[in-house]
Protein backbone atom coordinates (compact mmCIF):
# COMPACT_ATOMS: atom_id res chain seq x y z
CA UNK A 1 0.00 0.00 0.00
CA UNK A 2 1.59 3.53 -1.51
CA UNK A 3 0.26 5.33 1.89
CA UNK A 4 2.12 2.59 3.88
CA UNK A 5 5.08 2.72 2.51
CA UNK A 6 4.95 6.70 2.23
CA UNK A 7 4.84 7.02 5.83
CA UNK A 8 7.54 4.24 6.56
CA UNK A 9 10.01 6.45 3.85
CA UNK A 10 8.76 9.50 5.71
CA UNK A 11 10.05 7.97 9.13
CA UNK A 12 12.99 6.31 8.48
CA UNK A 13 14.29 9.74 6.83
CA UNK A 14 13.28 12.12 9.75
CA UNK A 15 15.28 8.93 11.86
CA UNK A 16 18.08 9.15 9.61
CA UNK A 17 18.88 13.06 10.44
CA UNK A 18 22.22 12.51 12.55
CA UNK A 19 21.74 15.69 14.28
CA UNK A 20 24.94 14.81 16.42
CA UNK A 21 27.10 14.61 13.34
CA UNK A 22 25.86 17.69 11.81
CA UNK A 23 25.51 20.24 14.61
CA UNK A 24 29.01 18.95 15.12
CA UNK A 25 30.33 20.08 12.35
CA UNK A 26 28.29 22.81 11.69
CA UNK A 27 28.42 24.85 14.22
CA UNK A 28 31.41 23.49 16.47
CA UNK A 29 33.60 22.66 13.42
CA UNK A 30 34.35 18.58 15.26
CA UNK A 31 33.44 15.41 13.74
CA UNK A 32 32.02 13.82 16.99
CA UNK A 33 32.29 10.70 15.14
CA UNK A 34 36.64 10.86 15.49
CA UNK A 35 36.33 11.86 18.68
CA UNK A 36 35.05 10.66 22.75
CA UNK A 37 33.57 7.35 21.89
CA UNK A 38 33.10 8.10 18.29
CA UNK A 39 29.06 7.85 18.73
CA UNK A 40 27.09 10.38 17.16
CA UNK A 41 24.39 10.35 19.42
CA UNK A 42 23.31 12.33 22.96
CA UNK A 43 25.53 11.19 25.20
CA UNK A 44 28.95 11.71 23.03
CA UNK A 45 27.55 14.78 22.19
CA UNK A 46 27.14 15.92 25.70
CA UNK A 47 31.18 14.44 25.98
CA UNK A 48 32.54 15.90 23.54
CA UNK A 49 30.81 19.49 22.68
CA UNK A 50 28.89 20.36 26.22
CA UNK A 51 26.07 20.46 27.76
CA UNK A 52 23.96 22.81 25.17
CA UNK A 53 25.20 20.27 22.22
CA UNK A 54 24.01 17.34 24.60
CA UNK A 55 20.83 19.17 25.34
CA UNK A 56 19.69 19.80 21.27
CA UNK A 57 20.98 16.35 20.44
CA UNK A 58 18.71 14.73 23.10
CA UNK A 59 15.82 16.53 21.88
CA UNK A 60 16.35 16.21 18.32
CA UNK A 61 16.83 12.97 18.17
CA UNK A 62 14.35 12.05 20.56
CA UNK A 63 11.14 14.25 18.88
CA UNK A 64 12.42 12.86 15.25
CA UNK A 65 11.20 9.46 16.78
CA UNK A 66 8.16 11.15 18.33
CA UNK A 67 7.42 13.11 15.08
CA UNK A 68 7.60 9.86 12.88
CA UNK A 69 5.13 8.16 15.25
CA UNK A 70 2.82 10.70 14.59
CA UNK A 71 3.03 10.46 11.41
CA UNK A 72 -0.01 7.65 11.04
CA UNK A 73 -2.39 10.26 13.09
CA UNK A 74 -1.15 13.34 10.71
CA UNK A 75 -1.68 11.30 7.59
CA UNK A 76 -5.57 10.43 9.68
CA UNK A 77 -5.67 6.60 8.34
CA UNK A 78 -6.08 4.10 10.56
CA UNK A 79 -7.54 1.66 8.27
CA UNK A 80 -4.68 -0.76 8.70
CA UNK A 81 -3.31 -2.55 11.65
CA UNK A 82 0.24 -1.40 10.37
CA UNK A 83 -0.40 2.16 10.74
CA UNK A 84 0.60 2.04 13.83
CA UNK A 85 2.60 4.77 15.56
CA UNK A 86 5.13 2.09 17.11
CA UNK A 87 5.57 0.12 13.95
CA UNK A 88 5.99 3.45 12.00
CA UNK A 89 8.34 4.53 14.61
CA UNK A 90 10.73 1.55 14.66
CA UNK A 91 11.46 3.13 10.72
CA UNK A 92 12.78 6.23 12.51
CA UNK A 93 14.83 3.80 14.96
CA UNK A 94 16.22 2.13 11.64
CA UNK A 95 16.86 5.46 9.97
CA UNK A 96 18.97 6.87 13.25
CA UNK A 97 21.14 3.77 13.23
CA UNK A 98 21.39 3.02 9.77
CA UNK A 99 21.72 7.19 8.16
CA UNK A 100 21.38 7.24 4.33
CA UNK A 101 23.43 10.36 5.71
CA UNK A 102 26.15 8.85 7.33
CA UNK A 103 27.27 5.81 5.33
CA UNK A 104 24.35 3.80 7.06
CA UNK A 105 26.18 4.40 10.03
CA UNK A 106 24.89 6.14 13.08
CA UNK A 107 23.45 6.22 16.74
CA UNK A 108 22.34 3.59 19.24
CA UNK A 109 18.68 4.23 18.99
CA UNK A 110 18.01 5.21 23.03
CA UNK A 111 16.69 8.53 22.30
CA UNK A 112 15.31 7.87 18.94
CA UNK A 113 13.47 4.76 20.88
CA UNK A 114 12.08 7.03 23.83
CA UNK A 115 10.73 9.85 21.05
CA UNK A 116 8.63 6.53 19.66
CA UNK A 117 7.28 5.93 23.23
CA UNK A 118 6.41 9.10 23.95
CA UNK A 119 4.23 9.40 21.03
CA UNK A 120 2.50 5.91 21.75
CA UNK A 121 2.15 6.09 25.64
CA UNK A 122 3.56 9.22 27.32
CA UNK A 123 2.92 7.52 30.62
CA UNK A 124 5.21 4.75 29.42
CA UNK A 125 7.40 7.41 28.32
CA UNK A 126 7.96 8.88 31.87
CA UNK A 127 8.38 5.54 33.33
CA UNK A 128 11.00 4.97 30.99
CA UNK A 129 12.91 7.98 31.91
CA UNK A 130 12.48 7.68 35.55
CA UNK A 131 14.10 3.84 34.99
CA UNK A 132 16.63 5.40 32.83
CA UNK A 133 17.80 8.62 34.58
CA UNK A 134 17.87 6.25 38.05
CA UNK A 135 20.32 3.97 36.69
CA UNK A 136 22.55 6.53 35.07
CA UNK A 137 22.74 8.06 38.33
CA UNK A 138 23.63 4.89 40.37
CA UNK A 139 25.53 3.74 37.51
CA UNK A 140 27.36 6.51 35.86
CA UNK A 141 27.75 4.62 32.47
CA UNK A 142 24.89 5.61 30.22
CA UNK A 143 26.02 2.21 28.30
CA UNK A 144 24.89 0.50 31.19
CA UNK A 145 21.71 2.31 32.38
CA UNK A 146 20.75 2.13 28.26
CA UNK A 147 21.28 -1.77 28.18
CA UNK A 148 19.94 -3.12 31.53
CA UNK A 149 17.65 -0.31 31.66
CA UNK A 150 15.95 -1.31 28.29
CA UNK A 151 15.64 -4.97 30.29
CA UNK A 152 13.96 -3.16 33.02
CA UNK A 153 11.59 -1.80 30.67
CA UNK A 154 10.49 -4.70 28.80
CA UNK A 155 9.83 -5.95 32.30
CA UNK A 156 7.61 -3.08 33.03
CA UNK A 157 6.07 -3.01 29.66
CA UNK A 158 4.14 -6.41 30.51
CA UNK A 159 2.06 -4.51 33.27
CA UNK A 160 0.40 -2.37 30.30
CA UNK A 161 -1.19 -5.93 28.81
CA UNK A 162 -0.26 -4.24 25.22
CA UNK A 163 1.01 -7.22 23.02
CA UNK A 164 2.12 -4.42 21.18
CA UNK A 165 4.17 -2.17 23.45
CA UNK A 166 5.83 -5.06 24.83
CA UNK A 167 6.69 -6.84 21.71
CA UNK A 168 8.21 -3.51 20.39
CA UNK A 169 10.10 -3.28 23.88
CA UNK A 170 11.41 -6.49 23.07
CA UNK A 171 12.80 -5.64 19.70
CA UNK A 172 14.12 -2.65 20.72
CA UNK A 173 15.88 -4.54 23.66
CA UNK A 174 17.79 -6.54 21.59
CA UNK A 175 18.73 -3.57 18.75
CA UNK A 176 19.88 -1.54 21.72
CA UNK A 177 22.10 -3.96 23.53
CA UNK A 178 23.44 -5.19 19.99
CA UNK A 179 24.34 -1.14 19.32
CA UNK A 180 26.15 -1.19 22.66
CA UNK A 181 28.61 -4.28 21.53
CA UNK A 182 31.84 -1.90 21.78
CA UNK A 183 30.59 -0.50 24.97
CA UNK A 184 30.66 -4.20 26.28
CA UNK A 185 34.15 -4.73 25.10
CA UNK A 186 34.96 -1.62 27.56
CA UNK A 187 32.92 -2.32 30.43
CA UNK A 188 34.55 -6.16 30.71
CA UNK A 189 38.01 -3.71 30.33
CA UNK A 190 36.98 -1.58 32.93
CA UNK A 191 37.37 1.50 30.60
CA UNK A 192 33.94 2.44 29.88
CA UNK A 193 33.36 5.97 30.10
CA UNK A 194 31.98 7.56 33.05
CA UNK A 195 29.41 10.63 33.69
CA UNK A 196 31.31 12.76 36.36
CA UNK A 197 29.70 12.99 39.44
CA UNK A 198 26.67 15.74 39.23
CA UNK A 199 25.72 15.20 35.46
CA UNK A 200 28.50 17.65 34.97
CA UNK A 201 30.30 16.69 31.48
CA UNK A 202 33.47 17.85 30.88
CA UNK A 203 34.12 19.48 27.23
O1 LIG B 1 22.96 6.16 23.94
C1 LIG B 1 24.27 5.83 23.76
C2 LIG B 1 24.85 5.52 25.11
O2 LIG B 1 24.16 4.47 25.72
C3 LIG B 1 26.30 5.22 25.06
O3 LIG B 1 26.98 6.22 24.36
O4 LIG B 1 28.92 7.47 23.59
O5 LIG B 1 29.03 6.23 25.75
O6 LIG B 1 28.99 4.96 23.60
P1 LIG B 1 28.57 6.21 24.31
Amino acid sequence: NLKFAIMLLCAYLLGAIPSGLWLGKRVYHKDIRTLGSGNIGTTNTFRVLGKKAGLTVLFMDMFKGTFAAALPYLFGSFSHPFYNPLLIGLAAVIGHSFSIFDHFRGGKAVATSAGIVLAYNPLFFLICWLVFGSLVYFTRMVSVASMLGMVIIVGLSFFFHDLLLSGVAIILMCFIIYMHRDNFKRIRTGTENKVPFGFGYHK
